[in-house]
């Protein structure tokens, strides 16, 4: 029997949240084999364990300061980098004909002027945002498989996308002045954040912040647009959750037409009963965080405010996994030509 191929895949920003995330569920891939991980300011390279404990007696590669554009024989490239350094580092990855997934927001927009008002840094290879895809299979699948970047989405856009766009596709509800309220656990802040995201100001607590104002906007409704073909506006509110993981979406939707919420459903499940990572919850039921921590599930229920009419869709996902490292993960698979679910099909975790 022909043994396949393993992809060797290469880290930067390991000693972050979501590049510890990629080492954790790139161990248990079988046709994976971690060649590199990189990070900022490392004076000497160190095991991997000694940035993060629970791989103590489970990974020994090693984690060296990043030299840019350095890929040795690596297939994939995965940059769990800030926005803005995602941007410097990609170009010199790409020339070099490495396959790059970048976890940040710096070529999630095709036209880089989406991007004004929202990120301060001036965009410094705008010229691979039209060469980048969207990396959620679920919509754009078969652009992954040839892809030599992947701009991997952003956590709430995630479950925000894969959320609304059946019913917006399909003209079940207005595709204007849609509010989706998110809760996330901290990790979504990086591991570098500031003062409100301490434990003392953090537990106990619950807060929202950038009010109406947050980065996220303005991807979910370029993308919603870009698939539906309406002109999608939403207005977003994030929240802080004293907890690690997990990121719970509430979106309250203006009802479009006569159906019923059980056809709402028939629909919801005829684009989604493929998808392996997608559960549609039956009528009446409703995601939790414990439900998907853990895994690269996005658990979806849909229902009707008995009052205003309303479409209300409720969605959890993991911000790290489905949210970020899973759906990377995922990512590669397919443009690797991998089962698409390959080292990803575990269960959440209480
Ligand atoms: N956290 C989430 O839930 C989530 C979800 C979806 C997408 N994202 C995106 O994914 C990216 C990473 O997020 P994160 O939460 O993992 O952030 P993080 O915890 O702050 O990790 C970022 C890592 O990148 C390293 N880094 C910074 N500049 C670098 C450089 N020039 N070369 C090599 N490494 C460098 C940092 O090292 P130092 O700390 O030493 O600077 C850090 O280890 C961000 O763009 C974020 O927006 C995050």
């Amino acid at each position: 029997m022909n043994e396949q191929k393993k992809c060797r895949v290469k880290i930067v920003g390991g000693t972050g949240y979501t590049g510890g995330e990629i080492i954790r569920l790139l161990l248990n891939h079988p046709l994976t084999e971690i060649v590199a991980i990189t990070g900022a300011g490392i004076p000497q390279p160190q095991p991997a364990w000694r940035f993060w404990g629970w791989l103590r007696g489970v990974c020994d590669i090693p984690i060296a300061e990043e030299t840019p554009g350095e890929g040795g024989n690596a297939d994939v490239v995965f940059l769990s980098t800030p926005h803005g350094v995602s941007m410097k580092l990609a170009p010199l990855y790409y020339e070099k004909s490495h396959r790059v997934i970048d976890l940040s927001a710096d070529y999630r927009f095709e036209d880089v002027s989406e991007r004004e008002g929202w990120y301060a840094d001036e965009h410094t290879s705008p010229e691979l945002c039209k060469e980048a895809v969207y990396g959620m299979p679920e919509l754009f699948r078969e652009q992954i498989k040839s892809a030599r970047l992947i701009a991997n989405p952003g956590c709430y856009p995630t479950a925000a996308i894969l959320s609304l766009y059946p019913a917006i596709k399909e003209g079940f509800i207005e595709a204007t002045g849609i509010h989706i309220a998110s809760a996330s656990g901290v990790s979504g802040a990086g591991k570098n954040a500031k003062l409100p995201f301490h434990h003392p100001e953090l537990d106990q607590n619950y807060f929202a912040y950038r009010v109406g104002s947050h980065q996220h906007s303005p991807e979910i409704n370029s993308i919603l647009s870009r698939v539906t073909g309406a002109k999608v506006s939403s207005s977003f509110v994030p929240h802080v959750l004293p907890i690690r993981r997990g990121i719970l979406s509430t979106m309250f939707c203006r009802k479009k037409g006569n159906a019923a919420l059980q056809q709402i459903w028939d629909a919801y499940n005829s684009y989604y009963e493929k998808e392996m990572f997608i559960r549609l919850y039956a009528l009446g039921e409703a995601p939790n965080l414990q439900a998907v921590c853990g895994s690269n599930f996005v658990d979806i229920s849909l229902h009707q405010d008995q009052i205003t009419g309303e479409v209300i869709i409720v969605a959890a996902e993991d911000n790290l996994c489905k949210g970020a490292a899973g759906q990377a993960v995922q990512n590669m698979n397919i443009m690797m030509g991998f089962p698409e679910g390959m080292g990803l099909s575990h269960p959440g975790t209480l």
